[in-house]
Protein backbone atom coordinates (compact mmCIF):
# COMPACT_ATOMS: atom_id res chain seq x y z
CA UNK A 1 0.00 0.00 0.00
CA UNK A 2 1.14 3.31 -1.04
CA UNK A 3 2.25 5.86 2.06
CA UNK A 4 -0.77 8.23 2.03
CA UNK A 5 1.66 11.44 3.04
CA UNK A 6 4.02 13.32 0.77
CA UNK A 7 6.29 16.02 0.97
CA UNK A 8 9.52 17.61 -0.55
CA UNK A 9 7.38 18.39 -3.51
CA UNK A 10 4.80 20.21 -4.72
CA UNK A 11 1.78 18.52 -3.92
CA UNK A 12 -1.40 18.31 -5.93
CA UNK A 13 -5.17 16.09 -5.80
CA UNK A 14 -5.35 14.10 -2.77
CA UNK A 15 -1.86 15.11 -1.08
CA UNK A 16 -3.52 18.56 -1.18
CA UNK A 17 -5.67 19.97 2.07
CA UNK A 18 -7.12 23.40 2.84
CA UNK A 19 -5.89 26.83 1.18
CA UNK A 20 -9.25 27.32 -0.36
CA UNK A 21 -8.99 30.85 0.50
CA UNK A 22 -5.35 31.40 -0.63
CA UNK A 23 -6.39 29.62 -4.11
CA UNK A 24 -9.57 31.51 -4.38
CA UNK A 25 -7.69 35.20 -4.08
CA UNK A 26 -4.92 34.05 -6.58
CA UNK A 27 -7.16 32.83 -8.59
CA UNK A 28 -9.99 35.94 -8.32
CA UNK A 29 -6.33 38.39 -8.00
CA UNK A 30 -4.73 37.43 -11.43
CA UNK A 31 -7.91 38.45 -13.43
CA UNK A 32 -7.11 41.76 -12.75
CA UNK A 33 -3.85 43.14 -14.60
CA UNK A 34 -1.96 42.98 -11.72
CA UNK A 35 1.23 40.84 -10.54
CA UNK A 36 1.25 39.07 -7.40
CA UNK A 37 4.01 38.34 -4.60
CA UNK A 38 4.09 35.17 -2.57
CA UNK A 39 6.37 35.68 0.48
CA UNK A 40 6.46 32.57 3.47
CA UNK A 41 9.45 30.90 4.49
CA UNK A 42 10.61 27.51 3.06
CA UNK A 43 8.57 24.73 2.59
CA UNK A 44 5.15 26.40 3.58
CA UNK A 45 3.40 25.28 0.30
CA UNK A 46 4.23 28.21 -1.98
CA UNK A 47 4.58 26.18 -5.05
CA UNK A 48 1.94 24.02 -4.23
CA UNK A 49 -0.60 26.17 -3.90
CA UNK A 50 0.09 28.69 -6.73
CA UNK A 51 0.18 25.38 -9.08
CA UNK A 52 -3.09 24.95 -7.91
CA UNK A 53 -4.39 28.44 -8.70
CA UNK A 54 -3.37 28.81 -11.82
CA UNK A 55 -4.39 25.37 -13.05
CA UNK A 56 -7.87 26.25 -11.37
CA UNK A 57 -7.70 29.31 -13.21
CA UNK A 58 -7.50 27.19 -16.42
CA UNK A 59 -5.30 29.78 -18.42
CA UNK A 60 -2.75 29.59 -20.16
CA UNK A 61 0.60 29.58 -17.73
CA UNK A 62 4.25 29.11 -17.66
CA UNK A 63 6.60 28.21 -14.63
CA UNK A 64 10.17 28.37 -14.08
CA UNK A 65 12.30 27.83 -11.14
CA UNK A 66 15.21 30.36 -11.11
CA UNK A 67 16.91 28.35 -8.93
CA UNK A 68 17.67 25.86 -11.86
CA UNK A 69 18.78 28.48 -13.68
CA UNK A 70 22.61 28.57 -14.30
CA UNK A 71 22.81 32.09 -16.17
CA UNK A 72 20.16 34.32 -17.42
CA UNK A 73 21.00 32.69 -21.20
CA UNK A 74 19.93 29.44 -19.39
CA UNK A 75 16.88 31.14 -17.79
CA UNK A 76 15.75 32.86 -21.31
CA UNK A 77 15.77 29.30 -23.03
CA UNK A 78 13.95 27.66 -19.86
CA UNK A 79 11.10 30.61 -19.95
CA UNK A 80 10.90 29.71 -23.94
CA UNK A 81 11.03 26.13 -23.79
CA UNK A 82 7.42 26.44 -21.16
CA UNK A 83 5.94 28.59 -24.08
CA UNK A 84 6.31 25.65 -26.57
CA UNK A 85 4.16 23.24 -24.10
CA UNK A 86 1.90 26.40 -24.33
CA UNK A 87 1.93 27.68 -28.25
CA UNK A 88 3.33 25.15 -30.97
CA UNK A 89 6.61 26.87 -32.31
CA UNK A 90 4.91 27.14 -35.68
CA UNK A 91 2.33 29.06 -34.28
CA UNK A 92 4.89 31.80 -32.44
CA UNK A 93 7.70 31.14 -35.21
CA UNK A 94 7.30 34.56 -37.02
CA UNK A 95 7.72 36.29 -33.59
CA UNK A 96 11.14 34.43 -33.48
CA UNK A 97 12.63 35.99 -36.36
CA UNK A 98 12.72 39.28 -35.03
CA UNK A 99 14.95 38.04 -32.08
CA UNK A 100 18.36 39.74 -32.16
CA UNK A 101 20.23 35.88 -31.34
CA UNK A 102 18.61 32.90 -32.83
CA UNK A 103 18.19 30.09 -30.49
CA UNK A 104 18.70 26.24 -31.67
CA UNK A 105 15.25 24.76 -31.15
CA UNK A 106 15.19 20.71 -31.73
CA UNK A 107 13.04 17.94 -30.81
CA UNK A 108 13.86 15.73 -27.86
CA UNK A 109 13.10 12.18 -29.87
CA UNK A 110 13.15 11.02 -26.34
CA UNK A 111 10.20 13.12 -24.51
CA UNK A 112 8.78 14.77 -27.76
CA UNK A 113 9.44 18.31 -25.90
CA UNK A 114 11.16 21.22 -27.60
CA UNK A 115 15.06 21.69 -26.42
CA UNK A 116 15.76 25.33 -26.66
CA UNK A 117 19.98 26.94 -26.39
CA UNK A 118 21.16 29.59 -26.96
CA UNK A 119 24.92 30.04 -28.55
CA UNK A 120 27.58 31.16 -25.21
CA UNK A 121 28.73 34.37 -24.97
CA UNK A 122 26.04 36.30 -25.63
CA UNK A 123 24.39 39.07 -23.16
CA UNK A 124 21.74 37.39 -21.39
CA UNK A 125 20.17 40.72 -21.03
CA UNK A 126 19.71 40.83 -25.30
CA UNK A 127 17.83 37.08 -25.02
CA UNK A 128 15.74 37.42 -21.66
CA UNK A 129 14.34 41.26 -23.19
CA UNK A 130 13.69 39.02 -26.75
CA UNK A 131 11.75 36.18 -25.15
CA UNK A 132 9.51 38.21 -22.69
CA UNK A 133 8.97 40.35 -25.90
CA UNK A 134 7.84 37.33 -27.62
CA UNK A 135 5.42 35.80 -24.52
CA UNK A 136 3.98 39.56 -24.84
CA UNK A 137 3.72 39.61 -28.25
CA UNK A 138 1.51 36.29 -28.35
CA UNK A 139 -0.99 36.96 -25.96
CA UNK A 140 -3.52 39.99 -25.66
CA UNK A 141 -5.21 42.01 -22.79
CA UNK A 142 -8.29 39.94 -23.36
CA UNK A 143 -6.07 36.38 -23.09
CA UNK A 144 -3.50 37.29 -20.38
CA UNK A 145 -0.84 34.37 -20.20
CA UNK A 146 0.16 33.85 -16.41
CA UNK A 147 4.17 33.82 -15.88
CA UNK A 148 5.06 32.01 -12.58
CA UNK A 149 9.17 33.04 -11.17
CA UNK A 150 9.76 30.65 -8.64
CA UNK A 151 12.71 31.47 -5.92
CA UNK A 152 12.70 35.11 -7.51
CA UNK A 153 15.41 36.04 -4.86
CA UNK A 154 17.72 34.50 -7.60
CA UNK A 155 17.33 36.93 -9.68
CA UNK A 156 20.59 38.81 -7.53
CA UNK A 157 22.73 36.00 -8.19
CA UNK A 158 22.07 35.18 -11.81
CA UNK A 159 23.43 38.81 -12.82
CA UNK A 160 24.11 42.07 -12.20
CA UNK A 161 21.97 44.54 -12.12
CA UNK A 162 19.25 41.92 -13.90
CA UNK A 163 16.55 43.24 -11.32
CA UNK A 164 17.14 46.63 -12.81
CA UNK A 165 17.04 45.17 -16.59
CA UNK A 166 14.05 42.99 -15.74
CA UNK A 167 11.97 45.58 -14.43
CA UNK A 168 12.24 47.89 -16.66
CA UNK A 169 10.93 45.17 -19.48
CA UNK A 170 8.25 44.00 -17.51
CA UNK A 171 6.54 47.02 -16.23
CA UNK A 172 5.44 48.03 -20.12
CA UNK A 173 3.70 44.55 -20.15
CA UNK A 174 0.56 44.25 -20.33
CA UNK A 175 -0.61 40.84 -21.43
CA UNK A 176 1.09 39.04 -18.86
CA UNK A 177 0.28 38.32 -14.95
CA UNK A 178 3.46 38.00 -12.99
CA UNK A 179 3.45 35.64 -10.22
CA UNK A 180 6.89 35.57 -8.35
CA UNK A 181 7.48 33.72 -5.81
CA UNK A 182 10.02 33.39 -2.84
CA UNK A 183 11.50 31.76 0.29
CA UNK A 184 14.06 33.97 1.69
CA UNK A 185 12.23 36.05 3.43
CA UNK A 186 14.61 39.28 3.84
CA UNK A 187 15.98 39.35 0.81
CA UNK A 188 12.52 38.59 -1.02
CA UNK A 189 11.17 41.71 1.16
CA UNK A 190 14.17 43.65 0.06
CA UNK A 191 13.11 43.40 -3.39
CA UNK A 192 9.98 44.59 -2.61
CA UNK A 193 9.78 46.84 -0.20
CA UNK A 194 12.95 48.75 -0.19
CA UNK A 195 12.43 51.93 -2.15
CA UNK A 196 15.70 51.78 -3.87
CA UNK A 197 15.19 48.24 -5.39
CA UNK A 198 13.86 47.91 -8.97
CA UNK A 199 10.88 45.98 -8.13
CA UNK A 200 9.37 47.78 -5.39
CA UNK A 201 5.63 47.94 -5.04
CA UNK A 202 6.18 46.19 -8.07
CA UNK A 203 2.57 43.90 -7.30
CA UNK A 204 0.81 42.70 -4.31
CA UNK A 205 2.67 41.28 -1.63
CA UNK A 206 0.60 37.94 -0.06
CA UNK A 207 2.22 36.25 2.95
CA UNK A 208 1.24 32.56 3.11
CA UNK A 209 0.55 31.01 6.85
CA UNK A 210 1.10 27.59 8.02
CA UNK A 211 -1.99 25.26 7.26
CA UNK A 212 -5.02 25.74 9.85
CA UNK A 213 -5.07 22.64 12.76
CA UNK A 214 -8.21 21.71 11.87
CA UNK A 215 -8.27 20.73 8.09
CA UNK A 216 -4.73 19.97 8.83
CA UNK A 217 -5.78 17.50 11.75
CA UNK A 218 -8.73 15.81 9.60
CA UNK A 219 -6.58 15.29 6.77
CA UNK A 220 -4.11 13.23 8.81
CA UNK A 221 -6.48 11.51 11.40
CA UNK A 222 -8.08 10.03 8.07
CA UNK A 223 -5.34 8.74 6.66
CA UNK A 224 -3.97 7.31 9.49
CA UNK A 225 -7.14 5.80 10.72
CA UNK A 226 -5.95 2.64 8.17
CA UNK A 227 -3.31 1.57 10.60
CA UNK A 228 -4.66 3.35 13.80
CA UNK A 229 -8.06 2.46 13.96
CA UNK A 230 -8.74 3.73 17.58
CA UNK A 231 -5.80 6.12 17.89
CA UNK A 232 -5.76 7.96 14.94
CA UNK A 233 -7.59 11.40 16.00
CA UNK A 234 -4.85 11.09 19.45
CA UNK A 235 -1.86 10.40 16.96
CA UNK A 236 -2.68 13.59 14.62
CA UNK A 237 -3.09 15.58 17.46
CA UNK A 238 0.05 14.76 18.49
CA UNK A 239 1.61 15.45 15.57
CA UNK A 240 0.52 18.67 14.86
CA UNK A 241 1.66 19.69 18.44
CA UNK A 242 4.80 18.46 17.92
CA UNK A 243 4.97 20.20 14.30
CA UNK A 244 3.08 22.74 15.21
CA UNK A 245 1.15 22.98 12.09
CA UNK A 246 4.09 23.04 9.73
CA UNK A 247 3.26 21.82 6.25
CA UNK A 248 6.32 19.90 5.04
CA UNK A 249 7.07 18.08 8.58
CA UNK A 250 4.04 17.67 9.65
CA UNK A 251 3.65 15.81 6.63
CA UNK A 252 6.95 13.87 6.97
CA UNK A 253 6.54 13.54 10.61
CA UNK A 254 2.78 11.57 9.50
CA UNK A 255 4.83 9.27 6.66
CA UNK A 256 6.90 7.75 9.58
CA UNK A 257 4.42 7.59 11.47
CA UNK A 258 2.14 5.77 9.00
CA UNK A 259 5.31 3.86 8.06
CA UNK A 260 5.88 2.39 11.56
CA UNK A 261 1.84 1.61 11.95
CA UNK A 262 2.24 -0.56 8.45
CA UNK A 263 5.48 -2.55 10.00
CA UNK A 264 4.92 -2.67 13.68
CA UNK A 265 1.41 -2.02 14.56
CA UNK A 266 2.01 -3.11 17.95
CA UNK A 267 4.60 -0.30 18.85
CA UNK A 268 3.61 1.54 22.11
CA UNK A 269 4.35 5.55 21.19
CA UNK A 270 4.84 5.73 17.55
CA UNK A 271 4.81 9.17 17.19
CA UNK A 272 8.20 9.36 19.62
CA UNK A 273 9.58 6.37 17.41
CA UNK A 274 9.41 8.46 14.16
CA UNK A 275 10.19 11.41 15.75
CA UNK A 276 13.62 9.52 16.57
CA UNK A 277 14.09 7.69 13.77
CA UNK A 278 13.82 11.21 11.46
CA UNK A 279 16.32 12.68 14.29
CA UNK A 280 19.17 9.82 13.83
CA UNK A 281 18.59 9.50 10.20
CA UNK A 282 19.23 13.43 9.90
CA UNK A 283 22.35 13.15 12.68
CA UNK A 284 25.58 13.79 10.91
CA UNK A 285 24.14 16.65 8.72
CA UNK A 286 22.79 18.35 12.11
CA UNK A 287 26.12 17.70 13.67
CA UNK A 288 28.16 18.75 10.90
CA UNK A 289 25.76 21.93 10.81
CA UNK A 290 25.85 23.06 14.36
CA UNK A 291 29.89 22.45 14.01
CA UNK A 292 29.57 25.75 11.33
CA UNK A 293 27.62 27.64 13.69
CA UNK A 294 30.01 30.21 15.97
CA UNK A 295 29.06 30.47 19.73
CA UNK A 296 26.94 33.44 19.84
CA UNK A 297 24.69 31.11 17.44
CA UNK A 298 24.57 28.29 19.65
CA UNK A 299 23.83 30.23 22.46
CA UNK A 300 20.66 31.54 20.54
CA UNK A 301 19.99 28.36 19.42
CA UNK A 302 19.70 26.91 22.54
CA UNK A 303 17.94 29.51 24.38
CA UNK A 304 15.30 29.14 22.16
CA UNK A 305 14.96 25.23 21.76
CA UNK A 306 14.84 25.24 25.81
CA UNK A 307 12.38 28.18 25.66
CA UNK A 308 14.53 30.57 28.09
CA UNK A 309 14.08 34.42 27.47
CA UNK A 310 17.01 35.81 24.94
CA UNK A 311 17.89 38.92 27.64
CA UNK A 312 19.53 37.34 29.88
CA UNK A 313 22.54 39.87 29.95
CA UNK A 314 25.01 37.47 28.23
CA UNK A 315 24.92 38.85 25.02
CA UNK A 316 23.91 42.79 24.36
CA UNK A 317 20.54 43.15 22.57
CA UNK A 318 21.69 44.67 19.59
CA UNK A 319 24.04 41.07 18.88
CA UNK A 320 21.27 39.08 19.59
CA UNK A 321 18.90 40.64 17.10
CA UNK A 322 21.82 40.96 14.73
CA UNK A 323 22.79 37.11 14.73
CA UNK A 324 18.60 36.33 15.05
CA UNK A 325 17.91 38.31 11.45
CA UNK A 326 20.84 36.34 9.78
CA UNK A 327 19.82 33.16 11.39
CA UNK A 328 16.41 33.80 10.14
CA UNK A 329 17.81 34.75 6.68
CA UNK A 330 19.44 31.43 6.73
CA UNK A 331 16.39 29.90 7.32
CA UNK A 332 17.04 28.15 10.59
CA UNK A 333 14.84 30.37 12.64
CA UNK A 334 11.09 31.71 11.30
CA UNK A 335 9.51 34.07 13.22
CA UNK A 336 5.26 34.30 13.33
CA UNK A 337 4.68 35.91 16.23
CA UNK A 338 7.76 34.46 18.08
CA UNK A 339 10.95 33.20 16.85
CA UNK A 340 11.20 29.43 16.80
CA UNK A 341 13.88 27.28 15.11
CA UNK A 342 12.19 26.34 11.53
CA UNK A 343 13.60 22.70 11.91
CA UNK A 344 11.17 20.92 14.90
CA UNK A 345 14.05 17.86 15.06
CA UNK A 346 16.79 20.29 14.70
CA UNK A 347 15.61 21.60 18.02
CA UNK A 348 15.26 17.94 18.93
CA UNK A 349 18.73 17.15 18.16
CA UNK A 350 20.01 20.55 19.80
CA UNK A 351 17.76 19.51 22.79
CA UNK A 352 19.54 16.02 23.57
CA UNK A 353 22.75 16.67 22.64
CA UNK A 354 23.30 20.08 24.43
CA UNK A 355 22.56 18.36 28.11
N1 LIG B 1 -1.80 22.48 0.99
C1 LIG B 1 -1.01 21.50 1.45
N2 LIG B 1 -1.55 20.36 1.92
C2 LIG B 1 -0.76 19.37 2.41
N3 LIG B 1 0.58 19.44 2.45
C3 LIG B 1 1.17 20.55 2.00
C4 LIG B 1 0.42 21.64 1.46
N4 LIG B 1 1.27 22.61 1.08
C5 LIG B 1 2.51 22.14 1.36
N5 LIG B 1 2.46 20.91 1.91
C6 LIG B 1 3.64 20.12 2.35
O1 LIG B 1 4.78 20.96 2.31
C7 LIG B 1 5.73 20.48 1.33
C8 LIG B 1 6.36 21.67 0.63
O2 LIG B 1 5.43 22.28 -0.27
P1 LIG B 1 5.90 23.27 -1.42
O3 LIG B 1 7.04 22.68 -2.15
O4 LIG B 1 4.70 23.69 -2.17
O5 LIG B 1 6.40 24.48 -0.49
P2 LIG B 1 7.32 25.73 -0.86
O6 LIG B 1 6.96 26.81 0.10
O7 LIG B 1 7.23 26.02 -2.30
O8 LIG B 1 8.75 25.11 -0.50
P3 LIG B 1 10.23 25.65 -0.91
O9 LIG B 1 10.54 26.72 0.05
O10 LIG B 1 11.11 24.43 -0.70
O11 LIG B 1 10.15 26.11 -2.33
C9 LIG B 1 4.93 19.56 0.43
O12 LIG B 1 5.75 18.56 -0.14
C10 LIG B 1 3.92 18.97 1.40
O13 LIG B 1 4.49 17.92 2.16
MG1 LIG C 1 8.74 26.12 -3.77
Amino acid sequence: MENPFKFGTIVEEEYFTDRVQEVAYIEQFIQSANHLVLISPRRFGKSSVVAKAVKQSGRKNITVNLQQATSVSDLSAKLLKELFKVHPLERVRHLITHFRVIPTISTNPLTGSMDVSFQPGVDGIVLIEDVLTLIEKAHSEQDRIIVVLDEFQEIRDLAPKLDKQLRSIMQKQKNINYILLGSQESMMTDIFEDKKSPFYHFGELMRLGKLPHEDFHQYLSERLANCFVETHEELADRILDYTDCHPYYSQQLAANVWQIGMLQPSTSDPVQKAIDYIVTTHGLDYERLWMNFNRTNKWILQRLVSNKPLQSGEYRTSTIYSALKRLKKDGYVIYSDHYELEDPFFKEWILTNNK
